[in-house]
C-alpha cells in the first residue's frame, strides 16, 4: 500500500474562529472518507489559530503543524516562536523554507539548516521546502538549485528514521498561480530529489516522503499523486476550502488502496 501525506498550508489566513470552522468541516468530510492508515492528513494554520484547529480535530485523525519557527530554543527574539513552543501546543510538523519565507524574509539554506536541526531535536517533523524559480527553470538550473537546497539545508542532519523528515518540492512558478507542474515535470524532479536523499542519508532516503506543492487541486491531484516519487501534497489555495481539500485526500485514498 502506498503512503501519502496530504498537508494544507493555510498561510496567513484564518482567525481562530475561521480555523475552527474550516478544521471542523475538513474533519467531517474526512470521517466519510475513512482514509487508510497509510494516508495521513495535516493542516498548518497560522500560529494564533493552531489551538483552535487542534481543538476542532481532536481525536479525528488529523495532524496539526506550524508554518515556521525559530532555530533557537528561547531568548530575546521579539516576535518569534521556538520549536518547543510549537511542540507544546500539540503540533507534529513544521513547514520550513517555504519559498515565501525565502523570498520575502530572506531565509537562506544555512539558516534553514539550523531550523531543521532545531525542529528535529524537538521531535517535530520538518517539512523542508525546495524548488526553483521560473528563471532558474528556463536556465535549466532546476536540478542544481534543488540539489544545493537539499545538500546545504540538510548538512549534518542525522535522521533516526525516514518518518522524521518530509521534503516538499514546490516550483516557485507554480505556487498560487493556478499553473501546476505537469505530472512528468514533477516526477522528474522528485526522482532527482529521491537520488539526492539517498546520497545524503543512504537507504533511509528511499522512504522519505516527498510532497508536491504548487497549484495542486482536485482536478490534477490524482495524476500528480499517481507518480511513483510523489508521496503527497503541500496545498495552499485548495486547502482553504474543505471540499477541495477533501477531494485531494480522496484522490490519495483511492491511489493508496489501488
Ligand atoms: P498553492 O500553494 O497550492 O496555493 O499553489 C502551495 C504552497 O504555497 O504551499
Amino acid at each position: 500500500m502506498r503512503s501519502y501525506l496530504i498537508a494544507g498550508n493555510w498561510k496567513m489566513h484564518t482567525t481562530p474562529a475561521d480555523a475552527k470552522t474550516l478544521a471542523s468541516a475538513i474533519a467531517e468530510k474526512q470521517m466519510f472518507l475513512k482514509p487508510p492508515h497509510s494516508v495521513q492528513t495535516l493542516i498548518c494554520p497560522p500560529y494564533t489559530s493552531i489551538g483552535a484547529a487542534l481543538e476542532a480535530v481532536a481525536g479525528k485523525g488529523i495532524l496539526v503543524g506550524a508554518q515556521d519557527c525559530h532555530s533557537e530554543a528561547k531568548g530575546a527574539f521579539t516576535g518569534e516562536i521556538a520549536p518547543n513552543m510549537v511542540k507544546a501546543c500539540g503540533c507534529s510538523h513544521v513547514i520550513l523554507g517555504h519559498s515565501e519565507r525565502r523570498q520575502y524574509f530572506g531565509e537562506t539554506n544555512s539558516l534553514l539548516n539550523q531550523k531543521i536541526r532545531a525542529v528535529l531535536n524537538e521531535g517535530l517533523v520538518p517539512i523542508y521546502c525546495v524548488g526553483e524559480t521560473l528563471l532558474e527553470r528556463k536556465q535549466e538550473q532546476t536540478i542544481a538549485v534543488v540539489r544545493s537546497q537539499l545538500v546545504d539545508g540538510l548538512k549534518d542532519v542525522v535522521l533516526q528514521s525516514a518518518s522524521k523528515l518530509v521534503i516538499a518540492y514546490e516550483p516557485v512558478w507554480a505556487i498560487g498561480t493556478g499553473l501546476a507542474a505537469t505530472s512528468d515535470q514533477a516526477q522528474e524532479v522528485h526522482a532527482a530529489i529521491r537520488g539526492f536523499l539517498k546520497e545524503i542519508f543512504g537507504a533511509v532516503g528511499e522512504q522519505i516522503l516527498i510532497l508536491y506543492g504548487g497549484s495542486l487541486k482536485p482536478e490534477n491531484a490524482e495524476e500528480l499523486l499517481a507518480k511513483p516519487d510523489v508521496n503527497g501534497g503541500l496545498i495552499g489555495g485548495a486547502a482553504l476550502q474543505a471540499d477541495s481539500f477533501a477531494a485531494i485526500i480522496a484522490a490519495a485514498c483511492k491511489l493508496a488502496v489501488s
